[in-house]
Parts: structure tokens; C-alpha cells; sequence
């Protein structure tokens, strides 16, 4: 994808990047969120992550900003510190134009920089999320586990997929 470019997230994009969120949370569930975020949870979300010393990034067209990624805490407990969850959203509009991949490919270059060795995505096992599936076997992850009925929204009870991708060599 020509003219996407990529930096890291301030505290000054947290509105936008709450208003591309906020879409999936009240049409979708690609989140298991119910209510929307404001813009100081976004603020808080990204200084947890800089904090954390992940990768918060954005992609922008034309200095629009069009999506975002993160990687964050998987699990609290400290023997699970090299391993990260990861995040993606992009705009609406902006979806299926090849931004996601390089977002992707992007947020994994800087997770291995930062001392990450594995990434786990927990994918919601519903039609919405099919994309983001497919997205992350295109990037290599690996299918390694799945729950039933662990979140519910719009009146359904609905699992999810676990996916791995390691960033060593084995
Ligand atoms: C998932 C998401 C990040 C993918 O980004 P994108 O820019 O739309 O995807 P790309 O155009 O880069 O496509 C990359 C791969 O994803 C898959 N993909 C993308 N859109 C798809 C669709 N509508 N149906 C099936 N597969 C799709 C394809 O495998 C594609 O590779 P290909 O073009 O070689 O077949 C984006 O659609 C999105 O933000 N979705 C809503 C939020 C979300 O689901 N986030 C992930 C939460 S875990």
C-alpha cells in the first residue's frame, strides 16, 4: 500500500483513535467491549503502553490518521513479560487496502525490537471477525487454541480464537 506512513502514538491522537474504536464497539464484535471509550481512556491506554516500553503506533494517508496498533500486557503475572497481546484497528473507510498488513508487519518489527518473543491475538470467533483471522495466518500466526462462549453481546454468546506468532527463531 503506497502513501501509508507510520509513527507512534501521543496522547494528542486519543480522540481520533477513540472515534475509530468506538465504531467497532457499537457495531461489532470484533470487541468485547460494550460501552465506548472516551477520549482519556484512549490517553490512558497509550500512556499504559508507553509505560509498558510497546510499540503504540498509527498509520496515516496524507496525514490522516486511518488506524492504529498496540502491544500490550497478556497476562499480568511477571513470568509472562516477553510475551504481549497484540491490537489492531483501522478506520472503517480504510479497511481492505493492504494498511492492516504493513500495520501489522510494522508493530511486529518494533515488538522484537522491544524484547518481545511471542504475540498472542484473541480473536473473536464470529463472522465479524473473519478478516482479522485471516489477516494474522497471512502474517503467520499460528491457531492455537479457542473458547466457547465467553463473552456476550447483541444477545449472543460468542468464543474466541487464540493465535501465536513467535518473533525468535526457534
Ligand atoms: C482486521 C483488519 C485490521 C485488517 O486490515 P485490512 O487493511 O482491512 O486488511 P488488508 O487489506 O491488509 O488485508 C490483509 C489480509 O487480511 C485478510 N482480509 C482482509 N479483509 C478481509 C475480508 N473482508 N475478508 C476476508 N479476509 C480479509 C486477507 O487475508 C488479506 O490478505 P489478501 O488481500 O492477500 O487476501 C481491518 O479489517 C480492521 O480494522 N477490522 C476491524 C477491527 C478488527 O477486527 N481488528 C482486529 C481485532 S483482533
Amino acid at each position: 500500500m503506497t502513501g501509508v506512513t507510520f509513527r507512534l502514538a501521543t496522547v494528542a491522537d486519543a480522540d481520533i483513535l477513540a472515534e475509530i474504536y468506538n465504531h467497532y464497539v457499537r457495531t461489532s464484535t470484533v470487541t468485547f467491549d460494550l460501552d465506548p471509550w472516551s477520549t482519556e481512556d484512549m490517553a490512558h491506554k497509550i500512556e499504559t503502553v508507553v509505560a509498558l516500553g510497546m510499540p503504540f503506533i498509527v498509520s496515516e494517508i496524507g496525514g490522516d490518521l486511518v488506524g492504529y496498533a498496540y502491544l500490550s500486557t497478556f497476562r499480568e503475572k511477571a513470568a509472562y513479560d516477553t510475551t504481549m497481546e497484540n491490537t489492531l484497528y483501522l478506520r472503517d473507510d480504510a479497511r481492505g487496502a493492504g494498511i492492516g498488513r504493513s500495520l501489522l508487519e510494522e508493530l511486529l518489527r518494533l515488538g522484537a525490537i522491544a524484547g518481545v518473543r511471542e504475540v498472542i491475538a484473541v480473536i473473536a470467533n464470529t463472522p465479524d471477525a473473519v478478516p482479522s483471522i485471516r489477516l494474522h495466518e497471512k502474517a503467520g500466526f499460528e491457531r492455537v487454541g479457542e473458547m466457547d462462549r465467553v463473552g456476550r453481546k447483541f444477545d449472543e454468546w460468542i468464543g474466541v480464537v487464540m493465535m501465536q506468532k513467535s518473533l525468535v527463531p526457534d
